[in-house]
């Protein structure tokens, strides 16, 4: 799985650890990701580390060639590494911002499932979990590119998942919205600071002011969006395939 050193993908991969799963973390820095290597060891199954960049194409074919080395085969692959680039309006987003992000969040997405596709192919069984974002269905005024590029990977999710069907391979997004992550919560701590306030007092303000839609009333945690991707790759969810299962708190509005 990709971007596994911290975040979302370290919940995600320490979820299928404690299931006892062998996962390789793909991350870019190896420094975090040893860490979060040696932090998994102790909880069940097997965790490997490969150092990769997704949106460098020899090392997509590493992760792909290190994993079958580590573990002779791949059974689900977890779509996590992304982020959200420049937070501009859309006059000040440049064209290479635009290229940068859908590189990143929907190119190197691609290129992951291409080289794993054989694998899965052969073995006539596999589970692709792509990481979305509400963000694709319910877009808002800032950041139109990663709104777009979360948009193209759901729908790149709907056509693989007709195109590999018969194959055995299920493929799947979960969306999260506002899950309190490091980065969510710095800006949180940020937020505080500037206002005076604890951090408590700083979340309660951003969801009234930036969050209105989340009928839950507060973040989501990275292990609440794990649960949906385990769940995703298990044998419980057999006859599910091209879906997009929302850990948003109910912030779409629509079914
Ligand atoms: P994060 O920034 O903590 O994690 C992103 C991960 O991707 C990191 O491990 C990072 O190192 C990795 N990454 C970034 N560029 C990479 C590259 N070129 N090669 C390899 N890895 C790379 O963010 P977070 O919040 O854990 O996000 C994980 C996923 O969840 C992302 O796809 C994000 O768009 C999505 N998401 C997060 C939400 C949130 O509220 N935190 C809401 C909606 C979607």
């Amino acid at each position: 799985m990709t971007g596994a050193s911290k975040g979302i993908g370290r919940a995600i991969a320490y979820a299928f650890l404690r299931e006892g799963a062998n996962v390789a973390l793909s991350a870019r820095t190896q420094g975090e990701l040893d860490r979060a290597v040696r932090e998994g060891a102790a909880l069940g199954g097997k965790p490997i580390a490969i150092v990769a960049d997704v949106t460098r194409e020899d090392d997509i074919r590493r992760i792909v060639d290190e994993t079958i080395a580590g573990f002779g085969s791949i059974d689900v692959l977890v779509n996590n590494a992304g982020g959200i680039g420049a937070f501009a309006p859309f006059e000040e987003l440049t064209l290479d911002d635009w290229r940068r992000l859908f590189e990143l969040n929907v190119f190197s997405v691609a290129a992951l499932i291409k080289a794993v596709l054989p694998i899965m192919r052969a073995q006539r069984s596999g589970r692709i979990i792509n990481i979305s974002s509400e963000s694709a269905l319910q877009p808002d005024a800032a950041m139109a590119h990663y709104n777009a590029s979360k948009a193209a990977l759901n729908s790149l999710t709907k056509s693989l998942s007709k195109a590999v069907g018969e194959d055995g391979i299920l493929v799947n997004t979960v969306s999260p919205a506002f899950i309190k992550t490091p980065l969510i919560e710095e800006m949180l701590a940020g937020i505080g600071r500037s206002r005076g306030v604890d951090v408590a007092a700083a979340e309660a303000a951003f969801l009234r002011e930036s969050r209105p839609n989340i009928v839950l009333k507060r973040a989501g945690t990275p292990e609440e969006v794990a649960s949906a991707v385990v769940f995703l790759a298990s044998s419980r969810a057999s006859f599910i395939t091209g879906t997009n299962v929302r850990v948003d708190g109910g912030s779409v509005a629509a079914v």
